[in-house]
């Protein structure tokens, strides 16, 4: 069966390598639309170039927006020290790239332009995915559905995994001592 492409009216997605389409992962995601090789450059991560100042305040804001309606992401990328791309437009396709434990594309900087690259070769049709590289600041508030076999459950940054393994261990605990202490069942 064709994969559907899932672009929506007003959007565009400019790379040979890639497509939108949905993914099982979540939403809508980036697949490759054929073989590409490592240390291929996929996809310029495009937007506007903001400064540090401007930064704060739409990421707080839309984070506020997050919370009134469930429905709002950041799409803000760092750049240098000064400045950051707020991704936030309908013609920047790799916005859509979801978040893998196990991914395989990464992005790096080149002058002033973010891209997505392969960190190794992807066959046709495979989702493409990075690491968002949270802390843990709201971990909680991000559960992860990657499927890879090191998945650690949430969305965070490799170099937080060994203290958010510690903290999901000391949920678990929590919740299995409330667990033990609720009372028996009464049989009828
Ligand atoms: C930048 S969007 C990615 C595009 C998204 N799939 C869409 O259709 O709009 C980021 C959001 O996608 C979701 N997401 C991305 N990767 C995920 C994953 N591995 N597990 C669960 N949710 C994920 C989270 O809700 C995250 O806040
Ligand atoms: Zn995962």
């Amino acid at each position: 069966m064709k994969e559907e492409n899932a672009l929506l009216e007003g959007e565009r997605c400019d790379s040979k390598w890639c497509e939108v389409r949905r993914s099982g992962v979540h939403g809508r995601g980036l697949f490759a639309k054929k073989r590409i090789p490592e240390g291929t450059n996929i996809i310029e991560y495009l937007g506007e170039k903001i400064d540090k100042e401007e930064s704060n305040r739409r990421g707080w804001a839309r984070i506020d927006l997050a919370k009134e309606t469930g429905d709002a992401a950041v799409y803000i990328f760092t750049l240098d020290d000064e400045f950051d791309i707020d991704g936030d437009m309908p013609w920047n396709s790799a916005r859509l790239i979801n978040h893998s434990c196990e991914p395989n594309c990464e992005a790096w900087i080149e002058g002033e332009s973010i891209w997505i690259g392969s960190l190794r070769d992807i066959e046709k049709d495979e989702e493409l995915f990075y690491n968002y590289g949270f802390d843990l600041e709201s971990w909680e508030d991000h559960p992860c559905h990657c499927g890879a076999r090191r998945c650690v459950g949430h969305i965070a940054g490799e170099d937080y995994w060994p203290e958010l393994k510690k903290r999901i261990a000391a949920k678990k605990g929590r919740t299995a001592g409330v667990l033990k202490k609720s009372p028996k069942r009464q049989s009828a």
